[in-house]
């Protein structure tokens, strides 16, 4: 399925020798299955793991080693390639091409290409006319560990190429160490994240409140709800997705989090308060899509609380946790940050006038209100039904879809209270 990211962008895969050059044509047949436009420049080392018929199969186009034989006599493939990249992928990345990128060199068609692509710099947005470059090292740990390679990818980095892996594992030799390629989903991934740079929420931070805390009761036991933490992740995808840097503080999840998204764990609502009280203000969005409790345990007992012979009752007194995006709102009242606080609500009754009481009540911008009692939407389902209020009373009825869209739709909404810098 194209993939909104890839889809119609022109990728220069570049394969360099190694026994991980395999992968490569599973990134390859993945990047195209996301609807990208794949060249494949092979070095000659490359060509004696896989032939390049392999890649020319799954691209649909040339796999190109040669210099100088270009179809048509084109006698400067390597300025053309490069003037007509969207994005440089270097899957394996040899200790051997990784040197010659370091320094320079333009001894064979991957290497002439890539000198003449320039790196873009993924913190400026707008990518500042160059192009994104994702390298995969894969080689013998020895190799890796060598403070040559080393200051070699350095020198990329710095320049603003985006490193992935190399993971630990077993190597070609049969030893164990680092050096493994990073799996082709991760590459992909990591390809993802630097083209979303060119989105309208580039340079921006985005900050979402995730999952149901954990009030303890004692060292074993804790009081909790039903959400799973998706509707969170679903948003943070969808603002990484826009550009921005996103960073979710979440109770804990049984999803995992998206890839190029910081997590900030916590357990209660204090912790959460205090984790995004932090952080608020140098927040641009803050998503509050926390199923927070509103009471905690007064205290918590230090030991398992015991039953005794007899007791037919357990009374437990509860204390007021703090509203979070009250104290956000306190904050921002003297601040200014964030500039945009979005809040849920998750109703089973009286959904609207709830949900436009807590708009008012939290100072928010926009409120994205859910009736948790309707079947398939809302707590732990893969779909929700919302409306979306915002501060000028407009209101959005949306039909009910997954959550990553309803997450999309989310953004969508947010854009536009967003000044610009
Ligand atoms: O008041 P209620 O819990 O229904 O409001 C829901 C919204 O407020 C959600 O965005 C939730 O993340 C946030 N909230 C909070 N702190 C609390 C309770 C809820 O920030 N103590």
């Amino acid at each position: 399925m194209a993939d909104r990211l890839l889809d119609g962008q022109r990728v220069l895969l570049g394969v360099t020798g190694g026994i991980a050059a395999y992968k490569a044509a599973d990134l390859c047949s993945k990047l195209v299955q996301a609807g990208a436009q794949v060249d494949v420049v092979m070095t000659e080392a490359a060509a004696r793991f896989v032939a390049p018929l392999t890649f020319a199969a799954l691209s649909g186009r040339p796999a190109r080693i040669d210099m100088w034989s270009a179809p048509g006599g084109d006698p400067i493939p390597h300025v053309r390639m490069a003037a007509s990249t969207d994005l440089v992928i270097v899957a394996p990345l040899s200790a051997n091409t990784l040197a010659k990128l370091a320094l320079g060199l333009a001894d064979n068609l991957l290497t002439a290409t890539l000198l003449a692509t320039p790196i873009a710099a993924l913190s400026k947005p707008g990518f500042d006319g160059g192009v994104p470059w994702i390298l995969a090292p894969a080689m013998e740990s020895h190799m890796w560990a060598n403070p040559l390679t080393q200051a070699h990818m350095v020198a990329l980095v710095a320049r603003g190429a985006a490193q992935v892996g190399p993971g630990r594992g077993r190597l070609a030799s049969g030893a164990m160490g680092a050096g493994r390629m990073a799996e082709p989903a991760e590459i992909l991934a990591a390809a993802r994240l630097a083209l979303a740079r060119r989105g309208p929420l580039a340079g921006r931070r985005v900050l979402v409140t995730a999952g149901g805390t954990q009030e303890p009761l004692d060292p074993v036991r804790y009081l909790t709800n039903a959400s799973s933490g998706k509707m969170g992740l679903a948003l943070a995808e969808a603002a990484r997705d826009l550009g921005a840097a996103v960073a979710v503080v979440h109770a804990p999840l049984a999803v995992p989090m998206p890839y190029g998204v910081e997590s900030v764990p916590v357990r209660t609502a204090q912790q959460m308060c205090d984790a995004v009280l932090a952080r608020a203000g140098t927040t641009d969005v803050l998503i509050g899509a926390a199923a927070v409790a509103d009471f905690r345990p007064a205290e918590a007992a230090g030991q398992k609380i015991k039953k005794t012979p007899g007791q037919e009752e357990l009374l437990v007194r509860l204390a007021r946790n703090p509203d979070i995006l009250g104290e956000v709102a306190a904050q921002r009242a003297q601040t200014g940050w964030p500039r945009a606080v979005v809040g849920f609500a998750a109703e089973t009754q009286d959904l609207l006038a709830n949900a436009a009481a807590k708009l008012v009540a939290k100072r928010l911008d926009l409120i994205v209100a859910n009736d948790v009692t309707e079947p398939g939407s809302g707590f732990g389902a893969d779909d929700n039904r919302v409306t979306l209020l915002f501060a000028d009373g407009r209101q959005e009825a949306l039909p009910i879809m997954p959550k990553a869209e309803v997450a999309d739709r989310v953004l969508a909404a947010v854009l536009p209270l967003l000044q610009p810098d």
